[in-house]
């Protein structure tokens, strides 16, 4: 899809654990797309560059201090803040392929123990209508993927990579419930493709399919969920 001027561009979001190869993923899938002839750029969530990208980037380095909730409304402002220029840009035929999305949003707040009731689709019994749990909310409204990658890869194996950065994140036992959750979602709520992240990346494996995924056909598993906005 795509090739002609009057098609808008696709939404791709790559999601996974700290050092899951969501950057190296990225960086293959943008010359594969440009060589298809489209135009595509590589957008990351936290967008640091930001008034409050600097606040979540001061929070992540441990030199600020906040409060669970308030900065998980701080990562979902980080992705309204650049939502209208996603839009104009997608609009445009720009394809954006974003390393993190709504999906980290909710996957790291709950492995924080944010509202732990958020997986469960509460329906009021007066109205019949769906409650949204307090870590989705937030994100009703920015725009769907049309694809999300999921890079599934053991939190063992993803601590084994080296290179965390010290970030508030970057530890072992928290990075296995972040995949807890991740895993929630997916068997729920997620709109995605499930690929276990290639653990030869790193020495430059070169076989790919779509540009994305190594084509060893024990290496990958393909799921589809239904958005949860
Ligand atoms: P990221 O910038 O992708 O990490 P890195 O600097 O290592 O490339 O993300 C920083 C951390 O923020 C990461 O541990 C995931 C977390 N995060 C959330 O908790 N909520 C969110 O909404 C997003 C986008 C990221």
């Amino acid at each position: 899809n795509g090739h002609n001027g009057n098609s808008r561009g696709a939404l791709i979001v790559l999601e996974g654990l700290d050092r899951s190869g969501k950057t190296s993923q990225s960086s293959r899938l943008l010359p594969y797309l440009e060589g298809l002839g489209l135009s595509v750029e590589l957008w990351r969530f936290p967008d640091r560059n930001t008034y409050v990208g600097e606040m979540i980037s001061s929070y992540l380095a441990n030199k600020s201090q906040l409060d669970d909730r308030t900065i998980h409304l701080l990562f979902s402002a980080n992705r309204w803040e650049k939502r209208s220029l996603m839009e104009t840009k997608l609009r445009s035929g720009t394809t954006l392929i974003v390393d993190r999305y709504s999906y980290s949003g909710v996957a790291f707040s709950s492995a924080k123990g944010l509202d732990i009731e958020w997986c469960k689709v509460k329906t009021c019994l007066s109205c019949y209508k769906h409650e949204i749990s307090f870590v989705q909310a937030p994100e009703m409204g920015l725009l769907a993927p049309d694809l999300v990658v999921y890079l599934d890869i053991p939190p063992e194996k993803a601590a084994e990579r080296g290179g965390y950065g010290g970030e508030r994140y970057e530890q072992l036992e928290f990075q296995r419930k972040v995949a807890e959750h991740y895993k929630i979602l997916h068997d729920t709520t997620w709109k995605g493709h499930c690929v276990d992240a290639p653990l030869e990346h790193a020495t430059g494996r070169p076989d790919t399919v779509d540009g994305l995924i190594p084509s060893h056909p024990a290496c990958y598993t393909i799921k589809v969920f239904p958005p949860f906005f």
